[in-house]
């Protein structure tokens, strides 16, 4: 479906028809949507690989340069990789750039399995007092037992002695995969959470804490995976010039390419106040070293709901868009907290949206996977809004798909309480350059 003009979609009431995707992309579950390295470590709002694959086939072809601004576990750049696409992958996230770059990292197999073998030993035969290899984690004890705290500990000394590089960090990957696993957290939340719930099975013997076991386990898991992405490079070699993966910058609201480097964007944005992406994964991170300020960190996050009297009270609601217009004074009624959280959410998304115009090349494609959700028990149409400040900002709504998700977004708290709910993938082509004032 191409819509004739922009101009003709703003001046409707309600977006155009989408196609329906339901039937061809509910198809795919278990190993279908976690070949090769896909499923090397967990990630909140994951899309499926068949997602940013479709945009890929539909919009681009060998040898084209992809970008993923919000590129969280590194999706879209695997599917570039494996579809001969050149690509560059955002996230503020310092987790989701360790994630994505091991997963788009082939590292020879057989290398992998003789160093795991010589950490096994080394981690087996170690009988020190490792207890200075444990971190600074704000309330340790309530998230591990001791012996946990000592078993991961002396794990993390021989991964941290290894020599830095890629086969270090895939075997930091599997260390972090381990370390939810084993914290008193609740499994099924998405946030730690150490739940009654836990505590009894824990009671009753039925979770295990063997540290050392789990890695083990871990890894091999994982080198199968390993092995797979290696063997696709091995016949990606064969091609002229083997695709590029590059991890650049760390803002999607400032983007390090210069202007026109690029043919394709493909996201699936954060949503306002939704996901709070640096809790998820802190215990992780503590462990990696990868968390200093968690506060500041989540600061900086695109959708946080961390805001600040002295920036919300001298803020009035301002913006052209009549459905943001419409939700900013619903909230405001509430709470101006609120109003402004969400107000600077689609500000922020205002800022990407310009970038994202700026390293695109003429008549490029900017696919969006987005749908709606709730905040403070109101409806928020997000990708309405999303797709009005696109169009704002120098793009044109081409295509416009939809399908049905059967609730991964765990809790993100959607507006339909169903299971089944909607999102969308909203194709941008980029017309002119974006003005700044498009919200
Ligand atoms: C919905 S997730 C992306 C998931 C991804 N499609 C995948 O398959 O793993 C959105 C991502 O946006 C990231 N993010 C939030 N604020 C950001 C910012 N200012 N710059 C870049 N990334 C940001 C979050 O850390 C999160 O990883």
């Amino acid at each position: 479906m191409s819509l004739s003009s922009s101009r003709q979609w703003t001046e409707r009431k309600r977006l155009p028809k989408p196609v329906d995707l339901s039937e061809e992309l509910g198809r795919y579950i278990g190993k279908q949507v976690s070949y090769a390295t896909h499923g090397i470590h967990r990630y909140p709002a994951k899309f499926i690989p068949q997602i940013p694959r479709f945009c890929l086939e539909s919009f681009s072809k060998t040898g084209d340069e992809v970008i993923d601004p919000f590129m969280g576990s590194g999706t879209t750049l695997l599917e570039s990789y494996i579809l001969g696409r050149d690509s560059y992958g955002i996230d503020i996230h310092p987790l989701a750039q360790l994630i994505a770059k091991v997963k788009t990292t082939p590292i020879d197999s057989a290398h992998l399995g003789m160093l795991s073998r010589q950490l096994f030993s080394r981690i087996r035969s170690d009988e020190d007092d490792n207890s200075e290899w444990i971190p600074e984690i704000p309330n340790r004890a309530h998230w591990f037992r001791d012996d946990v705290l000592r078993d991961l500990a002396t794990i993390k000394k021989h991964v941290w002695r290894m020599r830095k590089g890629d086969s270090q960090d895939f075997f930091k990957i599997c260390f972090s995969s381990i370390i939810r696993k084993m914290s008193n957290s609740d499994a099924d939340s998405l946030i730690p959470e150490v739940t009654s719930f836990r505590k009894k099975l824990d009671e009753q013997g039925k979770t295990s804490f063997d540290a050392m076991g789990k890695f083990e386990n871990t890894v091999r898991n994982k080198l199968i995976d390993a092995e797979g992405l290696w063997r696709i490079s091995k016949e990606l070699e064969e091609q002229a010039r083997p695709p590029k993966v590059r991890i650049i910058g760390n803002d999607a609201r400032d983007i390090e390419l210069d202007d026109s480097e690029v043919d394709l964007a493909i996201t699936s944005p954060p949503y306002a106040s939704a996901v709070h992406y640096v809790s998820v994964h802190k215990l992780e991170m503590y462990w990696l070293d990868l968390l200093k300020d968690l506060a500041k960190l989540d600061g900086r996050v695109v959708g946080t709901s961390r805001a600040y009297m002295n920036e919300y009270r001298p803020w009035e609601p301002k913006t052209k868009i009549p459905e943001l217009r419409k939700l900013l004074g619903e909230l405001v009624e509430k709470e101006k907290k609120s109003a402004y959280i969400v107000y600077k959410y689609f500000d922020d998304m205002r800022r990407n949206f310009i970038e994202v115009n700026r390293v695109l090349r003429r008549n490029g494609r900017y696919c969006m996977v987005v749908g709606e959700n709730t905040f403070r028990k109101v409806r928020i149409p997000t990708y309405v809004i999303l797709a009005r400040i696109a169009v704002n900002c120098g793009f044109e709504l081409r295509d416009m798909y939809v399908y049905d998700v059967i609730n991964r977004h765990l809790d993100i708290p959607r507006w339909n309480k169903s299971r089944i709910e909607k999102d969308y993938i909203l194709v941008f082509r980029r017309r002119r350059a974006s003005a700044i004032d498009c919200l």
